[in-house]
């Protein structure tokens, strides 16, 4: 059975206080009404090492937003999938579609951090989606399977199964608009569909598959009501306690 999992992508927000602060907050949120559906937080590199032991593994899930395409060594500023798995995360957002045009992630690079990822035991949730101009050209299964077979389709079934997919179609990222409950699940199947074709019927049908792009507790419950929708990652909107507990609350 695959999982149902709200996940939060804190972006470039929050300093360290204020992010220890927001995952204690969250965390007696949901001891006291505890969620219907997997919890993660993601959050910047230098908070995780303080947020794993804020919270209770056993509710909140803890990742990294990326991580390095190389093992260790002279790569100055960059932070290892090892070391992010030393501070006890388990989680790490790859391929966000702001890492692919702002930093110039290709899929090539994306497919090392992937098998970086999962050679530390750590659980990728691997971003997909199509900008505003793809979608007017009717091209997006095109533009999200191009990303699949990029940087995923070398994996064994073993290790797919081992990853989260996130559909993020770009121009409902931060901008207010959403994808329809309809669009998301059109898309969402084709992705299920392509995962079927290339790992096999079952490993299609236990992989989550998260929408992303301007998700809020007025339409979270629309969109996890499609049965190819396993839950939301969530960027603004995971920045506040009420906000991200409105949405896991669609579980419910
Ligand atoms: P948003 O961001 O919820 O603020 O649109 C989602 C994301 O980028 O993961």
């Amino acid at each position: 059975m695959r999982k149902n999992i709200v996940a939060g992508n804190w972006k470039m927000n929050k300093n360290l206080q204020e992010g220890i602060a927001l995952a204690k907050d969250l965390n007696a949120a949901l001891t006291a009404d505890k969620p219907n559906c997997d919890v993660i937080i993601c959050t910047p590199f230098i908070h995780l090492a303080s947020v794993v032991p804020a919270v209770d593994a056993s509710i909140i899930g803890v990742g990294a937003e990326n991580c390095a395409d190389k093992v260790s060594g002279a790569y100055t500023g960059e932070v290892s999938a090892e070391m992010v798995a030393s501070t006890g995360a388990k989680y790490v957002i790859l391929g966000h579609s702001e890492r692919r045009a702002y930093y110039h992630e290709t899929p090539e690079i994306l497919k090392e951090k992937v098998q970086l990822a999962l050679a530390n035991g750590l659980t990728p949730i691997f971003c997909i989606g199509e900008v505003l101009e793809e979608r007017q050209q009717g091209i997006q299964n095109q533009v999200v399977f191009d990303q699949l077979a990029g940087s995923l389709f070398d994996l064994s079934a073993e290790d797919f199964s081992k990853i989260v997919l996130a559909y993020e179609p770009v121009w409902a990222i931060g901008t207010g608009l959403t994808a329809t409950p309809e669009q998301a699940e059109e898309i969402h199947a084709y992705i299920r569909s392509v995962i079927a074709e290339k790992f096999g019927a079952e490993v299609a049908e236990n992989t989550s598959i998260l929408y992303g792009g301007s998700c809020k507790p007025s339409n979270a419950k629309e969109l996890f009501a499609n049965p190819n929708v396993d839950g939301g990652l969530i960027g603004g909107a995971a920045l506040k306690v009420e906000d991200f507990k409105g949405i896991i609350d669609a579980f419910k």
